[in-house]
């Protein structure tokens, strides 16, 4: 949730850590700070806001004396956004900063063992326990981490620096992220790679519950038995381009027009002459044809990917697939067992609900395979298998190609199943596959025609809600159609089943109430696209705005759309991959006309790594 960076090495620290800091303002941007160990003493700045408001109290250039540091964003949990509940949190001696990402749960009883020894708190947090217990513990402060980090319950990645040791940066992680960096003359520690990835391309995967020290040239890492460790390193290939905005205004805007690529880098390679090869499934072939029973389990945006996948696997594979809120899934008891195929969906890789259903999922035996974006993350390193999505850094808050390229590895995975099942012939899959290589050059043609949906965000701007219906993979766009509406410009937006809509939810529907409608194929299925005319009708007879998303030539909806846009036509089952980019381009016209921050949606964070 939160976003920490440490450095240690020979350059000014304070510029380190807030250029890492500024890459992971994506993970919570209520308070941000730093501190830098600095002539024997440790230098300090802190408050609350973005990063911005940080960087303007640090311009005096107090801190640059450093080259050992720590810095820390907020997405608040314990402790409303304050500057005294911004990290980092100091002993009362000063001469230990820690910062955390996380939630320590057992803080109130540590906190009031500490308070009936005398010591005296500064902020409301669950943080700063841990700055008083290491201080209370004799011993150097990779030591001191190790038996504090025993003492904590829940979730926890902790950075702590010393004015007793000046080059040292001493991290700890259980269930939540931190990858090491390794420089030349210089180490990093960070939720996540793209804090350091303008310094090295070399990094180091941690294992659970581990300490790891870094200085200028050295890196160890011990369990919190104190056992000697090595970490899995790894090299990472993002173009750091693809970090930055690239001349666009926002993130998410680059984002949706960086989808093409990403979907042609999430293809790349996959087809060889004997149908699809997905190298990364390390689960064999036989376990994939016994596979009786299908779960996915997702969050938010990649949920709705789910949802669209349970259509095209159970469509290619004739397996059941059932798609689950992660956050519900262990709640209910799943029937799972050694021949239950459970896919985790996740762009950051850390999202906590989908890890512990993927836990959950492991405990009765299920083979579990992760579809993410984020190497070196946690629930691709749990999981049997991982199926990598090439999607880039996503930085904006709100997915946009990590949904689309989610879809793809999506259909790249049902199509597998029904390979390796013998369900589907090579050549049929490769059919399949050569349809999903032509999407990238027509998504560069919709996205080139996106003019009229940005006129008409200006129109929809002031609607009090909007609605928005689909039918199968069309309901999947709609949820995330309304709730990218949501998430960006704060309104009320509806997805709904087409067909679901008059059982009770055209209640809702009052003059000029604006109706998005996500109308399937006249050719891939001619049926539904029908039917979902007929629901397009019922709004329209209660006054509904009607704004139709459908396939071009499909010349009939016309008369039934106040506004009309069209997308390629590509088969059923891959339109979603069409018809969620007007929707995507939508809700960012709308927030920017609102006047609100399209990258850093209020009260959101980009990773959620507490339940
Ligand atoms: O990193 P994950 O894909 O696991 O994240 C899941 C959701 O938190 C995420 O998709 C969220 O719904 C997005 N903000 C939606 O735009």
């Amino acid at each position: 949730m939160c976003g920490i960076v440490g450095y240690a090495g020979r350059r000014t620290a304070v510029d380190i850590v807030v250029d890492g800091l500024r890459r992971l303002e994506y993970r919570g941007y209520d308070s941000a700070g730093v501190a830098v160990v600095g002539d024997g003493e440790l230098l300090t700045e802190k408050r609350a806001g973005k990063l911005a408001v940080l960087r303007a109290a640090l311009a005096d250039g107090a801190l640059d004396a450093g080259t050992t540091g720590i810095g820390h964003t907020r997405w608040a949990t314990h402790g409303g956004p304050t500057d005294r509940n911004a990290h980092p949190h100091l002993s009362s001696d000063n001469r230990i900063a820690v910062i955390h990402n996380g939630i320590i749960e057992n803080f109130a009883r540590l906190r009031a063992v500490l308070e009936a020894d005398g010591v005296e708190f500064t902020s409301d947090t669950d943080t700063e326990v841990v700055a008083h217990l290491l201080a209370s513990i004799d011993a150097p402060l990779p030591e001191a981490m190790r038996r504090v980090s025993r003492q904590l319950e829940g979730a926890f990645t902790l950075l702590a620096v010393s004015a007793d040791n000046p080059d040292m940066v001493v991290g700890a992680r259980r269930n939540s992220p931190l990858v090491v960096g390794r420089g030349d003359g210089e180490n990093f520690l960070a939720s996540d790679v793209s804090a350091f990835i303008a310094y090295t391309r070399e990094a180091i995967e941690l294992g659970q519950d581990q300490v790891v020290v870094i200085t200028p040239s050295s890196i160890e890492i011990i369990d919190f038995a104190g056992v000697p460790m090595t970490g899995t390193d790894f090299h990472i290939d993002w173009d750091l381009k693809a970090a930055e905005k690239g001349g666009f205004d926002h993130f998410m805007l680059k984002e949706i027009a960086d989808q093409p690529q990403a979907i042609a880098d999430t293809l790349l390679g996959r087809l060889t002459d004997h149908g699809i090869a997905l190298d990364e499934v390390r689960i064999s072939d036989q376990d994939l044809r016994d596979v009786t029973k299908v779960f996915i389990v997702a969050c938010g945006t990649a949920y709705h990917s789910g949802m669209v996948a349970k259509y095209a696997i159970e469509h290619w594979t004739r397996i059941p697939c059932e798609v689950e809120l992660a956050s519900e899934f262990r709640y209910r008891d799943p029937i799972l067992d050694s021949s239950t195929l459970v896919i985790a969906i996740s762009q950051s890789g850390e999202t906590m609900d989908t890890l512990m259903a993927l836990r959950h999922a492991k405990q009765q035996k299920a083979r579990v395979l992760a579809i993410c974006n984020t190497n070196g993350s946690t629930i691709p390193r749990e999981s049997d298998a991982v199926l990598y999505t090439h999607g880039g850094p996503e930085i904006a808050v709100a997915s946009t190609k990590a949904f689309l390229t989610q879809l793809v590895a999506c259909y790249l995975l049902g199509l597998y199943l029904a390979q390796v099942r013998g369900i589907m012939y090579a050549d049929e899959v490769g059919a399949v596959v050569r349809q999903l290589q032509q999407t990238p050059d027509l998504l560069r043609d919709l996205l080139d025609q996106m003019d009229p949906v940005r006129k008409l965000s200006r129109d929809l701007s002031s609607a009090r809600q909007v609605l928005f219906i689909g039918r199968h993979v069309g309901y999947p766009v709609a949820l995330e159609g309304a709730l990218k509406l949501k998430e960006l410009a704060y309104m009320h937006a509806e997805g709904f089943a087409a067909g679901e809509l008059k059982h009770g939810p055209i209640a809702l529907i009052d003059d000029d109430t604006p109706v998005i409608c996500v109308v399937p194929s006249p050719v891939g299925n001619a049926m539904m696209r029908d039917k979902v005319v007929s629901n397009i009708q019922e709004v329209r007879a209660r006054g509904a705005r009607t704004i139709v998303i459908a396939e071009e030539g499909d010349e009939g909806v016309r008369a039934y759309a106040d506004d009309l846009i069209f997308v390629p036509r590509v088969p059923t089952l891959l339109a979603p991959l069409m018809t969620t980019v007007p929707l995507q381009i939508l809700a960012c016209e709308i927030a920017t006309a609102r006047g609100y921050d399209v990258d850093q949606p209020r009260n959101l964070a980009k990773s959620v790594t507490v339940e």
